[in-house]
């Protein structure tokens, strides 16, 4: 089996994808700041806890391996301080993200699997969205992501590397087994703000009901982690059978509402969500409802969990175990 990096696997979708690569036998290494991310994610003995910017570094981890393929979560994530602090987005996930494909080069690692992102998309015209729809980010968090997608097109067209890029819709959910979930700081995402309304009695804000969609809230498309996780391990598969390089949606391709991931929450964990409409927040696209015929058909990809509920039941039993733990 394959020696395996994972930059950035002790965050939320890159400590799922880890597991599930260590479930299938391969030799798995993270790489990881702990800037964002942290250690308790990550197995005993596989962590190495470096930045991306810190070409030493990577050179002796690189030159102590023989790492087949790198899965490269690390990066900064949260929309609204992206647009604050511009330039510490565009070093640490454009300028990362070169320093990383610069050690690949340097000891010839070919493969590459991209975490991307629906914010590729800015507000799209239509949905479902397919790959082909126009790229137009709306914050530099989106752009960042675009850029580093722009590099690794024509390092493909350039040099030996081939590459998947995975634009995520909306990660939701845990696995359970494994003890790990979704832990931000700050924490800005739905579906743990309506956990902690519950918790706390605190009424979560409703970012506008004035959308033009059935109930006037915003519809995305979530996605379990470990679906996204699976589609890291298929995209692994196609590029070490020797498969192309490709950029592919991930998601569903069912939209869900505020209020009804809200109602849901309500359904799974029998307690009322307390919670107020707010003015809506800057720069949430109305729908974003993903395209993944291309991920199902080409990769051969295809999600287990199919319904909102099983969705966030997953998302509440690891709630649970972290307020028990914390
Ligand atoms: N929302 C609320 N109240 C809250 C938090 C969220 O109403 O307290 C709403 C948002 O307005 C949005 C929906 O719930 O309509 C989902 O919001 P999240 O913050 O959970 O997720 P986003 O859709 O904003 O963000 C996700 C990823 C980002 C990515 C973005 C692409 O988490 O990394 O999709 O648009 F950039």
């Amino acid at each position: 089996m394959a020696q395996i990096l994972v930059t950035g696997g002790a965050g939320y979708i890159g400590s799922h994808t880890a597991r599930f690569l260590l479930e299938r036998g391969h030799d798995v290494h993270v790489l990881d700041d702990l800037s964002k991310g942290f250690a308790h994610n990550v197995p005993e003995g596989r962590l190495h806890v470096v930045n991306l910017h810190d070409a030493a570094a990577l050179d002796g981890l690189f030159g102590t391996h023989r790492f087949e393929a790198v899965i490269h979560f690390a990066a900064f994530i949260a929309v609204g301080e992206s647009v604050r602090e511009s330039e510490r987005y565009f070093r640490n996930n454009v300028g990362g993200s070169l320093s990383l494909l610069e050690a690949m080069r340097r000891h010839h690692v070919r493969r590459l699997v991209f975490s991307s992102t629906a914010a590729v998309y800015g507000n799209p015209e239509q949905t479902p969205i397919t790959e082909d729809s126009p790229v137009r980010p709306v914050n530099p968090y989106g752009e960042s992501k675009l850029m580093t997608e722009t590099t690794l097109r024509w390092l493909d067209e350039c040099s030996a590397l081939r590459f998947v890029a995975l634009r995520y819709f909306n990660a939701c959910g845990a696995e359970a087994r494994f003890g790990i979930g979704e832990e931000h700081e700050p924490e800005t995402h739905l579906i743990p703000l309506i956990f902690r309304a519950i918790r706390t009695g605190e009424p979560l804000t409703v970012f506008g009901s004035d959308y033009a969609t059935p109930d006037g809230t915003c519809i995305r498309d979530y996605i379990h982690v470990s679906d996204l996780a699976s589609a890291h391990l298929s995209a692994l598969d196609s590029l070490m059978n020797g498969g192309s390089s490709g950029i592919y949606n991930a998601g569903t391709g069912k939209g869900y509402s505020v209020l009804e991931v809200i109602r849901a929450a309500g359904i799974v964990t029998g307690k009322e969500v307390p919670y107020k409409i707010g003015a809506r927040r800057e720069g949430d696209p109305a729908e974003l409802v993903a395209d993944s015929q291309k991920l199902q058909k080409t990769l051969g990809w295809s999600p287990r969990y199919d319904t909102l509920e099983s969705m966030v039941a997953s998302a509440w039993e690891f709630d649970s175990m972290r307020h028990g733990r914390d």
